[in-house]
């Protein structure tokens, strides 16, 4: 390997590691995503708030929404999001407008949150919404009905992160 080579690939290392001892414990979990733009999107967020992991039901999504940031993220891709979730320890964090939701201003994010956002057109269905330990929800004030999702994640995970890094 050339010198420069070898040089870029150390920085590379470090700067991974030093990441990862920054991260907070959280992630996102994904259980159905249909926009690869908004999947993008939520890695780009994932990393400006230096969370520990994304999870994700399928590995695509638009490279250019990413902003680069996909190659320092961690990005688990499983057919059961659930099941990852609960092996690693997360406590789970349904984001979604529901019956039993509170509002995010009253709500203290756990230590190792897993937060589920759901699907652009459907939301998160009953049954994934009982299986979470919490329901979260954006109060909102105007005409529309909800946010996009990549949106409503970027709230979640600034709550998250102006609780946890104090
Ligand atoms: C566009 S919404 C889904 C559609 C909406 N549930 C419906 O049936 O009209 C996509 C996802 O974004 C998140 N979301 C959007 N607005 C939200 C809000 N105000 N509070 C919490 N989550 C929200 C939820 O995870 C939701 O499943």
């Amino acid at each position: 390997m050339n010198k420069a080579l070898k040089f870029w690939n150390e920085r590379r290392i470090q700067l991974k590691e030093n990441l990862e001892q920054n991260r907070l414990p959280c992630c996102v979990a994904i259980p159905e995503s249909k926009f690869i733009e908004n999947v993008g999107g939520i890695i780009r967020t994932a990393n400006a708030f230096l969370i520990k992991e994304i999870v994700l039901d399928h590995g695509v999504y638009n490279k250019a929404a990413t902003a680069g940031t996909a190659k320092w993220e961690n990005i688990e891709i499983t057919q059961d999001v659930f099941g990852y979730v609960k092996e690693q320890g997360y406590k789970s964090v349904a984001l979604e407008q529901h019956p039993r939701s509170v509002p995010i201003w009253d709500f203290e994010f756990p230590d190792n949150t897993a937060i589920f956002i759901g699907h652009e057109v459907h939301g998160m269905n009953d049954e994934m919404v009982e299986k979470c330990d919490y329901v979260i929800e954006i109060p909102q004030f105007g005409l529309v009905e909800s946010l996009n999702v990549a949106t409503a994640t970027s709230i979640a995970l600034y709550e998250y992160s102006r609780q946890h890094r104090k």
